[in-house]
C-alpha cells in the first residue's frame, strides 16, 4: 500500500503538474503493492496509468498553479520540438529603432488580437527573420513568448530533414496540428534548410517536397499561435515564401551605439568606471551582438577572477579584439 510519503509525493507532483514524476510515483506504489501481495491492486494501478497516459493529448497543457500555461510535447511531437519558457523582454534586448518599433507593433496586435479579430482583421503573427548569426534572432523568439508569457517551441529543420529522411512532410503536419492546438511561439530555426536548395543533390527533391509542404502548411494555418522562422541566408530563399509571411525582420551587425548598448547591460554587475567606451566601441567594430556579448563576459570574468569588481578597459579592447581575430 502506499506510503504517506508516497501520497503526500504524489500530490505535491500532481500541483507542480509534473505528469512524469507523478506516473513514476503511482508505478512506484504499485511495484510496492506487488511486492507486498496485493497482485491485483497493482494490476488495476499499472493499468490505469496506461489508460491516463494513452488519453493525454499529444501535446497537452498541464494545469497547475503557474502563471504561465506549461505545455510539454508529448509521444512523436516529443523528438520534433524542444519547449521552453523564456523570461527575456524585449527591454533586455539592445535592437535598432526600425526593430524595436516593429516588434512592439507585433507584440501590440498580438495583445489585442481578440479586437482584432472581431473586426475581421487578423494580427500579425508569421514572421520571418533574417540576418547574420548572433544578432538576437533567437533572442527575438524568446522575447516575444516571454513577453506574451508563451511557451517557445523550437523546431531544428536541419535535423528534422535528415532524421526523417522521406516523412519530413508528415512529421511536419504534427507540428503544424501542435501549432493549431497549443498557442505558442514556434521558432523554425535553420530556416533556410527548407528555403534553399542547400545539401547534396539526393537531398534536393526532397527538400522542394518538404518545403512545399511547409508553404501549404504555413498558408493554410489560421492559428492563434505565432510562427517564426529564422535564416542566415536571405539570397538562398524562395521569394515564394516571403509572400507567406505577414513580416520579414531584418537583423544586422551592430551600430557603434547598439555596440555600446549591448556592452553596458552585460557588464551591468560590474565596475565599468574604467572603460573608455570610445575604444571599446571601436574595438568591437564588425562583431556581432553575440560577440561582443562574449567578450564582455570574458572581461568580466577576468576581473572576478582577480577579485575585483571592476572591468579592466584593456582588457575589455583585448577581448574584443581577439574575437575579431577568430572572425577573420
Ligand atoms: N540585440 C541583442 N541585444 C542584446 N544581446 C544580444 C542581441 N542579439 C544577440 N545578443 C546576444 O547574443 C546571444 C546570441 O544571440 P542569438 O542566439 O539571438 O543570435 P541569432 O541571430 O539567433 O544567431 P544564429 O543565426 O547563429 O542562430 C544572445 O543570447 C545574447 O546574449
Ligand atoms: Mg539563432
Amino acid at each position: 500500500m502506499a506510503t504517506a510519503d508516497q501520497v503526500k509525493a504524489l500530490i505535491r507532483s500532481h500541483a507542480d503538474g509534473d505528469d512524469t514524476r507523478f506516473y513514476a510515483i503511482a508505478m512506484q506504489v504499485a511495484a510496492q503493492a506487488a511486492r507486498s501481495g496485493h497482485g491485483k491492486f497493482a494490476q488495476e494501478l499499472r493499468e490505469l496509468v496506461d489508460q491516463v497516459k494513452a488519453r493525454a493529448k499529444e501535446v497537452e497543457p498541464v494545469r497547475g498553479p503557474k502563471a504561465v500555461p506549461l505545455a510539454q510535447p508529448r509521444g512523436e511531437l516529443a523528438g520534433l520540438l524542444t519547449v521552453s519558457y523564456p523570461k527575456t523582454r524585449v527591454v533586455d534586448m539592445a535592437l535598432a529603432d526600425v526593430l524595436r518599433t516593429r516588434l512592439d507593433r507585433i507584440l501590440n496586435e498580438q495583445r489585442q488580437r481578440d479586437r482584432i479579430r472581431e473586426h475581421g482583421f487578423v494580427p500579425m503573427r508569421k514572421l520571418l527573420l533574417v540576418g547574420p548569426p548572433g544578432t538576437g534572432k533567437t533572442m527575438t523568439a524568446a522575447a516575444l513568448a516571454g513577453e506574451l508569457g508563451l511557451p517557445l517551441f523550437s523546431i531544428q529543420l536541419d535535423g528534422l530533414i535528415t532524421k526523417y529522411m522521406g516523412e519530413t512532410a508528415a512529421k511536419l503536419r504534427l507540428v503544424f496540428d501542435a501549432i493549431q492546438s497549443t498557442r505558442g511561439v514556434y521558432f523554425f530555426d535553420e530556416f533556410d534548410a527548407l528555403g534553399g536548395e542547400r545539401g547534396s543533390k539526393n537531398d534536393v527533391g526532397e527538400i522542394r517536397r518538404v518545403l512545399n509542404s511547409f508553404l501549404q502548411f504555413l498558408e493554410q494555418d489560421e492559428s492563434d499561435s505565432l510562427v517564426l522562422g529564422a535564416t542566415n541566408h536571405v539570397g538562398l530563399l524562395d521569394r515564394a515564401l516571403f509572400r507567406r509571411f505577414d513580416a520579414v525582420l531584418e537583423y544586422t551587425l551592430p551600430t557603434g551605439d547598439i555596440a555600446a548598448r549591448v556592452m553596458r547591460a552585460r557588464l551591468g554587475l560590474m565596475d565599468t568606471s574604467a572603460i573608455d567606451w570610445g575604444a571599446a566601441v571601436k574595438a568591437s567594430e564588425g562583431l556581432s551582438h553575440a560577440e561582443i556579448a562574449m567578450a564582455c563576459e570574458q572581461a568580466a570574468k577576468n576581473a572576478i577572477l582577480d577579485h575585483s569588481t571592476a572591468v579592466c578597459d584593456t582588457e575589455l579592447v583585448l577581448a574584443l579584439e581577439e574575437r575579431r581575430g577568430t572572425h577573420a
